[in-house]
């Protein structure tokens, strides 16, 4: 599918009376990582995630037509109870974007009622699920304007509004295991948006763990749009890219073998890949804290002695997603609490596993 094919048509010029959507959308956890793009929003390596169920975004958009239609939307944000003008420049640079396929938004005002369930810019991508949520309640509006339109195009063109407010949205919408980028050995995988890995997944990844160890839950220092323009004339950077799309094609293999000593070696390597990159850029910069480090170290003793499948990856920020078989989860569940939890702030940790993506509330 091309960019045009997302242009929405309203050749009735129908507007719907006032009403709201609910829609809720998961975060997900990059396996082989997103690190750079170019304009707009294409990433310039192919990555892989895991869909997230626990942590993720409810979304309210409440739609009242617009006296002058001509108007910019008049858009108020509440988050968890709170109006926030500090979200408003991001959603409204959105709205600018997604214009051109969703003509109909300036039709309406807004308030966008939302709230994550964890703790907000975490380090986990709060802004995957918010963007993918948001994303999802204008495609629910689409949905009202032309009942007919198919799930497939419902799904991609989600995904592809998604990629418009923050690229690792776009594989938040589908579940569990989602592709976006073009990469040659994964057919029909797109820059524009976020595809269902379309080979047959080993039974060792059904309901993976991913207990997700909060490290630092303050703001970021360095947000990830900064990070990813820094790629731009990054030293290293077109090898990165090199190594992430051969990265994700040995996944392919290993998502469909089960080979777990495979998949640890290739996840863990992205993760410090991807800090490589941070640590290099010019400025540089380390999101990772002391207690990053000391449970990396802790979890390689712990595989070692034990040849656990127990592994780490990391998002932009200090926070350990600790990935595990369910079938383990017993013994490294007690592993976690009398070993690991102690190096998070507040002792605060989330437990979470595969899930299948946004849905429709109402
Ligand atoms: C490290 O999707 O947050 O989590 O497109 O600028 O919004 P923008 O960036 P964002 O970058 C995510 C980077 C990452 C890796 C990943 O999820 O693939």
């Amino acid at each position: 599918m091309r960019e045009e094919d997302f242009i929405f048509e309203n050749p009735e010029n129908k507007i719907l009376d006032n009403g709201f959507v609910k829609v809720k959308s998961p975060s997900n956890i990059a396996l082989v990582k997103y690190w750079g793009k170019s304009e707009p929003q294409i990433p310039k390596n192919a990555s892989i995630s895991f869909t997230l169920y626990n942590c993720f975004t409810s979304t309210i958009l409440e739609y009242t037509k617009k006296e002058n239609a001509s108007k910019k939307p008049n858009i108020k944000v509440i988050f968890e109870g709170e109006e926030k003008e500090a979200f408003k420049p991001k959603i409204e640079q959105f709205f600018e974007r997604i214009l051109i396929y969703v003509p109909f938004i300036s039709d309406y005002d807004y308030i966008i009622k939302t709230e994550n369930s964890f703790p907000h810019s975490s380090g986990i991508a709060s802004s995957a699920s918010g963007m993918s949520a948001l994303a999802l309640g204008i495609m629910s509006l689409e949905k009202k304007l032309n009942p007919d339109m198919s799930e497939k195009y419902f799904l991609s063109k989600s995904s592809f509004l998604s990629r418009l407010g923050s690229g690792s949205a776009a594989r938040s919408i589908e579940g569990p295991v989602v592709v976006w980028g073009k990469h040659p050995k994964i057919e029909n995988s797109s820059d524009l948006f976020g595809t269902v890995f379309p080979f047959k997944i080993h039974p060792i990844f059904e309901n993976y763990q991913d207990t997700i160890l909060l490290v630092d839950q303050g703001e970021k220092q360095v947000s990830s749009t900064v990070g990813h323009n820094l790629m731009l004339d990054h030293p290293y950077a077109k090898n990165r890219f090199i190594q992430a799309n051969q990265n994700l094609e040995r996944l392919t293999e290993v998502l469909q073998t089960g080979e777990l000593k495979e998949f640890i070696q290739i996840v863990e390597s992205e993760a410090l890949a991807l800090h490589a990159m941070m640590m290099t850029s010019s400025p540089y910069f380390i999101l990772m804290k002391p207690n990053t480090l000391k449970i990396i170290n802790k979890i390689w003793d712990y595989r070692k002695k034990t040849n656990l499948n127990i592994c780490f990856t990391l998002d932009a920020g200090a926070n350990v997603h600790v990935l595990f078989p369910k079938d383990e989860k017993r013994e490294i569940d007690t592993f976690i609490s009398n070993e690991l939890i102690s190096f998070c702030q507040n002792n605060k940790y989330i437990c979470d596993s595969l899930g299948e993506g946004a849905e429709m509330v109402i």
